[in-house]
C-alpha cells in the first residue's frame, strides 16, 4: 500500500491529524483541510444541477466542496468523458437525435443486457452535439430547467475547471475521479486506466500531494494503477454483490468479504481509502431506521484506510426513516442529522449530492 499523502504546505498550516488508539500514527489523513473532513461533490452538486456537467461541478466547488467527482467512461476515439455509465439515454438527449437512431443497441454490461446508446460508439465530436438532462426528474423537478443547457464534459475540462476555480476561490478544488466499468472497457480494447495516468501526468497531477483521488468498484484496475499513480486510490464497495473483475476471474469473494477486518487489510495493500455504501457503516432495519454502526470504520482505520461513504442526499427518498420529513419522496428531510450520525462513527469524508448541506454541517460543528 502506498502511504497516504498530504500537501506539505497545508500540513504546516494545520498540522497532521493526531493518532488515535484505533489509527496508526503513520496513516494520518489523506488530505488535511479545514476541519479535516472531506466533502466530495458527488457528480458535482447533482442535487441542484444535471449530474456530471461543468455547471454541476462548478456549483459544488462554489458551495464549498473540497473535491468534485467525475465518473469516467470513454468515447469511440478514446477520450475520457464524465458520465455515470456508458449508456447515456438517461442523462442526455441522445434519444431525440434522429441522426443517432441507428446507434441504439443492446450490450452486455457487466453481465446485464442493457439497451440504449453507448459513449464508446460516439466520437467526442458526436458526443458534443448532445446535451445533458436531469436523471431523476420526478424527484428533482427543479433541476429540469437546466435540461439541454450543458454538454458532456471531458476529463480534461473537469481538471481545467478545478484549476480555474482553485485560483479564483483561493483554495484547492480537488478531483476525485472514478473509473466506471473498467473490465467492460478493457474487453473492448478501450482501457480507461492508461488514459487516466496519461491525463494526470499531462496535468502535473500524478504526484504526492496532488488533490486527486482515483476510485473504482473493481479491484484489479486499482492494483494496476497502484505502482503507476502517486495519488491515493480508493476501493469502492457495494452493499451486495462482488467486483465484476472477480466475477470474470472466478474469484468467489464478495464486497462483504472485502469489508471484513481481514479483507480491509488485504485492500490496504493497494488502496489508501475505502468508499463504502453508507449502509455498510450504519445499517438500517426493515423499516428504514438506523441500527447500531458496524465496526467497518474502526477496522478500516486499523488497516490504514480512510473511509468516505456514499451517497448523502437531502430528499426523503434517500434518507433513513429517522430523518425523513414526510412520506413524500422528493421532500427535503434532515440531511444535517444523517451526516451528524455518520460523522459520529469517525468517517473521514463523504460523497454528497448536496455539498452545501455537508459544508454547513461541518462548519456548524466547528462553530460549536
Ligand atoms: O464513487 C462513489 C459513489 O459515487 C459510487 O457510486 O454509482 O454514484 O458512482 P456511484
Ligand atoms: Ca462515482
Amino acid at each position: 500500500m502506498r502511504m497516504t499523502v498530504a500537501a506539505a504546505a497545508v500540513l504546516t498550516l494545520v498540522g497532521a491529524a493526531p493518532a488515535t488508539a484505533d489509527r496508526p500514527a503513520s496513516t494520518g489523513t489523506t488530505h488535511a483541510r479545514g476541519d479535516d473532513f472531506l466533502v466530495v461533490g458527488h457528480r458535482g452538486a447533482s442535487g441542484y444541477r444535471p449530474e456530471h456537467t461543468l455547471a454541476s461541478y462548478e456549483l459544488a466547488a462554489r458551495m464549498g466542496a473540497d473535491y468534485i467527482e467525475p465518473d469516467l467512461v470513454t468515447t469511440k476515439d478514446g477520450v475520457l468523458v464524465a458520465r455515470h455509465e456508458p449508456e447515456i439515454s438517461e442523462t442526455t438527449d441522445v434519444a431525440a437525435h434522429p441522426e443517432f437512431a441507428n446507434r441504439k443497441t443492446t450490450k452486455n454490461l457487466d453481465g446485464i443486457q442493457v439497451t440504449g446508446w453507448f459513449t464508446e460508439d460516439f466520437t467526442l465530436a458526436e458526443l458534443r452535439t448532445l446535451r445533458a438532462k436531469e436523471r431523476i426528474p420526478a424527484l428533482r423537478q427543479q433541476n429540469t430547467i437546466y435540461d439541454g443547457r450543458y454538454r458532456v464534459p471531458t476529463f480534461q475540462e473537469v481538471i481545467d475547471l478545478a484549476k480555474r476555480l482553485s485560483r479564483e476561490l483561493r483554495r484547492e478544488i480537488g478531483v476525485y475521479a472514478e473509473t466506471k466499468h473498467p473490465s467492460y472497457f478493457r474487453q473492448q480494447g478501450k482501457a480507461l486506466e492508461p488514459k487516466v495516468v496519461e491525463t494526470l501526468n499531462r496535468n502535473g497531477l500524478n504526484r504526492r500531494g496532488a488533490e486527486v483521488y482515483v476510485q473504482s468498484f473493481e479491484v484489479s484496475n486499482l492494483q494496476w494503477l497502484d505502482p503507476r499513480l502517486n495519488v491515493p486510490l480508493v476501493q469502492l464497495t457495494s452493499a451486495s454483490g462482488r467486483p465484476y473483475d472477480f466475477t470474470l476471474a472466478g474469484d468467489p469473494r464478495t464486497y462483504a468479504d472485502l469489508v471484513t477486518a481481514d479483507g480491509l487489510r488485504w485492500v490496504s495493500r493497494y488502496a489508501d481509502g475505502l468508499g463504502p455504501e453508507k449502509g455498510q457503516v450504519i445499517p438500517r432495519d426493515a423499516a428504514g431506521f438506523l441500527l447500531e454502526p458496524t465496526t467497518l470504520v474502526r477496522d478500516a482505520h486499523r488497516a490504514g484506510l480512510d473511509v468516505h461513504p456514499y451517497t448523502f442526499r437531502v430528499e426523503n427518498q434517500f434518507l433513513p426513516a429517522d430523518f425523513r420529513s414526510s412520506a413524500v419522496p422528493a421532500d427535503y428531510g434532515d440531511l444535517f442529522a444523517e451526516i451528524a450520525a455518520f460523522r459520529a462513527t469517525g468517517i473521514d469524508g463523504l460523497f454528497t449530492d448536496n455539498p452545501d448541506v455537508a459544508v454547513a454541517q461541518r462548519d456548524e460543528r466547528l462553530a460549536g
